[in-house]
């Protein structure tokens, strides 16, 4: 068979906002530039973001872009880099200015500037009273401005591979990402895309999870891609659990239902944040939120025959304000919870949300760290949005930093891709064994090994119940170092999975093999790196070491395949603001 082959500029890996704003960017610009999605564009995750949008843009209340850099340093419990939430936090005014430009429907004050909700860790002043600094359009935020980027992608010619699968990035004998080997979903036929600069936007890795918000789609693929090709992954260890899925289930009831006046109860009928935050109650950041909800389960104060889950309630708000504010996560809890939340409380327990880690970048999208040296950009290589780690997050990314998170660095990374372009006018040729290596790897994916035979939904329902048990929102080392093992033994035995067969040329088998694949590095990555990390910060939360320890742990960790784990100093060295120095983190 000859291998298909396609020449670009570049190559963005994912649909989401990330990748499709640092197209845009690009194609502004007329690079050529071709983006590849293993679902239609517009199903890319970042549609389900709900809430909205953070920037002080000052509509409700008086807000200060350096207040949500104090809210975002203190929400990250000082493990985000300095430097990137400066750039992020000074630049969200422009960049949502341009979204609604662009004509992204955000819903209207009274006097037509962009609505504000109030989310959580947000404050006026440096810690004062609670800021409004998320700018909604209703609760599908995410909806709109995906959709928006596509359309511009469009009029701008940017080149759309739609359900096709990444497998692997090709580098050349200097380190360089020269292209990427993928799968054409339809066909089960191989593709070679040949490009100058490669950029991942590949999202979250929610699925390593049991019960989860993300989609079926977020399976960690370029953070796996990442891996195989030698590099580490940073800060693995500290993945959000959203306090509102809905129990048992897991979809996202947005934090907006907080914002516009909603609170929890317990199965006592009180409002118990206010016992574990006393001033931001029930809009504390979400690590604290989700620590209180599992702590009242415990205590034997939840909800339900079973006592296994806490409310929300928004219905005294009025059906009115439910409707026009939530109609999609009112939609969401009839459906899956066969509650009205217009009219009743709704059944919510915490549920895995985020992906703090990723692929280390710098602010500019440069993905960090070449075959041991830890800090130098990979040549040819970036990576935004959630599948990245800026770090702008740190131990515990803030509600409506995610949509910003993925519009500033989208068009930061677009922008160091011009001038990568500029600079390296050569193009090197991709090396015939890097090409053989990828092709045989895929080619040998779901051959059976020696071992006992597989099936990929065991397995995978096997990892992720095993993420759920062994890494969830409290962690000890005895279960953690269970969960090592675990994972370990899962993580072979997928060498052991039976799907391929060459007389099909469509085999969804074989899409879910990778990702298992795929869901295995990082469900590694995430247990390995959370069991080295004896302290407590922002959402990883030792039972057996409850505080933080800024002595020996402020530094982000690197976990590579090898196993091997190294650490790196977090950036205290804002732009050009004073640092925000460590302190106790109250809410
Ligand atoms: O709760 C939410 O609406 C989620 C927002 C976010 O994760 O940023």
């Amino acid at each position: 068979m000859t291998l298909k082959r396609r020449t670009f500029d570049t190559v963005v890996i994912g649909a989401g906002g990330g990748g499709l704003r640092a197209a845009l960017q690009l194609a502004n610009e007329n690079v050529r530039v071709a983006v590849v999605s293993k679902v239609f564009p517009t199903r890319s995750h970042t549609v389900a973001a709900q809430g909205g949008i953070n920037a002080a843009l000052g509509n409700v209340m008086e807000d200060d872009w350096r207040w949500h850099m104090y809210d975002t340093i203190k929400g990250s419990d000082w493990l985000g880099d300095q430097d990137a939430i400066e750039y992020m936090c000074r630049s969200a005014y422009k960049l949502v200015t341009e979204l609604e430009h662009s004509g992204v429907p955000f819903s209207r004050l009274e006097d037509g500037t962009i609505y504000q909700r109030p989310f959580g860790g947000q404050s006026q002043n440096y810690g004062g009273e609670q800021a409004a600094r998320t700018c909604a359009a209703a609760d599908r935020t995410g909806h709109a401005i995906l959709h928006s980027l596509y359309q511009q992608n469009l009029a701008q010619q940017t080149h759309f591979f739609d359900e096709y699968f990444a497998l692997d990035l090709l580098r050349d004998d200097g380190g360089r990402v020269v292209g990427v080997l993928v799968l054409e979903i339809a066909t089960g036929e191989p593709l070679l895309l040949d490009a100058k600069t490669v950029l991942l936007a590949t999202g979250g890795a929610g699925q390593i999870f049991k019960t989860t918000t993300n989609a079926m789609i977020n399976t960690g693929d370029g953070m796996a891609m990442v891996l195989r090709a030698g590099i580490p992954l940073q800060d693995m260890e500290f993945f959000q659990f959203h306090p509102t899925g809905i129990a048992g289930k897991g979809m996202l009831l947005s934090e907006g239902a907080r914002g516009e006046g909603g609170y929890l109860i317990n199965g006592d009928g009180e409002r118990f944040m206010e016992r574990y935050a006393p001033s931001a109650k029930d809009l504390a950041s979400r690590d604290v939120v989700s620590r209180a909800i599992f702590l009242e389960v415990e205590a034997g104060r939840g909800c339900g025959p079973d006592r296994d889950h806490v409310l929300l309630k928004v219905d005294h708000l009025g059906e009115e304000v439910v409707k026009k504010r939530l109609p999609a996560i009112r939609d969401l809890a009839i459906t899956f919870s066969h509650r009205d939340m217009a009219k009743e409380p709704v059944p919510v327990y915490p549920t895995a949300h985020y992906t703090m880690g990723g692929i280390p970048t710098n602010r500019f999208g440069e993905v960090l760290g070449q075959d041991g040296e830890v800090n130098a950009p990979v040549p040819g290589l970036f990576a935004v949005g959630e599948c990245a780690c800026v770090s702008v997050h740190g131990a515990n990314r803030l509600g409506g930093n995610s949509l910003l998170d993925i519009v500033v660095f989208g068009r930061a990374a677009g922008n160091r891709i011009l001038q990568y372009h500029h600079d390296q006018k050569h193009r090197s040729a991709i090396p015939e064994q890097a090409i053989n290596k990828a092709l045989s790897r895929f080619q040998q994916q779901g051959s059976g090994g020696g071992g006992e035979k597989e099936s990929v939904s065991q397995l995978r329902n096997e990892l992720k119940e095993t993420m759920e048990r062994y890494c969830g929102v409290y962690r000890s080392e005895d279960v953690l170092q269970q969960g090592v093992e675990k994972i370990r033994s899962i993580r072979e035995r997928v060498g052991n999975v039976v799907v391929h067969d060459q007389s099909k040329i469509f085999n969804t088998a074989l899409i879910e093999m990778l990702e298992l694949e795929n869901l295995a590095d990082v469900a590694l990555a995430t247990v390995v790196s959370a069991a080295a990390r004896q302290e407590s910060r922002g959402a990883h939360s030792r039972t057996d070491y409850p505080e933080r320890d800024d002595e020996n742990w402020l530094a982000h960790s690197l976990f590579s395949l090898d196993g091997e784990l190294q650490y790196k100093k977090v950036n205290m060295n804002p732009l050009t603001e004073p640092a925000v120095p460590p302190k106790a983190r109250v809410y």
